[in-house]
């Protein structure tokens, strides 16, 4: 049996198991997707959305990418964005990333990366705005562990620059904006950052709706 026949067969018994537990278990889970969360966080494997928040299917919409980044031209970021917002009316969206991230140590280093050059320069872009405090770490996985942190901030951030996050605002306290960083030693999530639709923003970035130049 190959790695993948071995998934499909832990699928067969975790199906059993839940029915088990609750012979209506999929016939209420497909009924109706009505999250209260959206999930940003990093494609690494070791921090699923649902298992370290001890969450059920249904209860998070998630989109992952290397280093949880909010790029504000990645399509597919905005759209399951337009989505979790416009459509299933997500109260908090979290950007969630973790100590030790590959994709950020990566990013401070001088490698080439090919194709992954271009995913990584969004995290040079935030290490440069925040050089003093990080050049001063030598010890480099600490200095990672620092940029995670700033890394997750500018994100959230970036959240609160889209008009898709801003529009919603107009007419709604939601979506409430939070940043936080999860532990691989130790499973803990720590909160960072929280923005609200109230929250003090850089007046550059807020749109004026009602002067649409482009619809
Ligand atoms: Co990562």
């Amino acid at each position: 049996m190959n790695e993948y026949e071995k998934l499909l067969l832990q699928n067969k018994s975790w199906v059993t198991e839940k029915i088990d537990q609750d012979e209506n278990y999929f016939i209420h889970l497909a009924e109706l997707q009505k999250p209260e969360f959206l999930w940003i966080g990093c494609s690494d494997s070791r921090v699923p959305a649902n298992e370290v928040t001890n969450t059920e299917p249904g209860e998070i919409f998630v989109h992952r990418n290397i280093a949880n980044l909010v790029v504000n031209t990645d399509l597919n970021m905005l759209s399951v964005l337009k989505y979790a917002v416009e459509v299933l009316k997500v109260k908090h969206i979290i950007v969630c990333g973790h100590y030790g991230c590959g994709g950020v140590k990566a990013a401070i280093t001088n490698h080439h990366f090919g194709l992954l050059n271009k995913w990584l320069r969004n995290i040079k872009d935030v290490y440069r705005l925040h050089f003093n405090e990080l050049d001063k770490y030598e010890n480099v996985d600490e200095k990672t562990d620092a940029l995670v942190e700033f890394n997750i901030i500018e994100q959230v951030n970036n959240l609160a620059k889209t008009s898709i996050v801003q529009n919603s605002w107009r007419n709604s306290e939601y979506p409430v904006l939070h940043g936080c960083v999860y532990g691989l030693k130790n499973g803990i999530l720590k909160d960072l950052i929280t923005i609200y639709k109230n929250s003090p923003m850089d007046l550059l970035y807020k749109f004026d709706f009602d002067s649409i130049i482009v619809e």
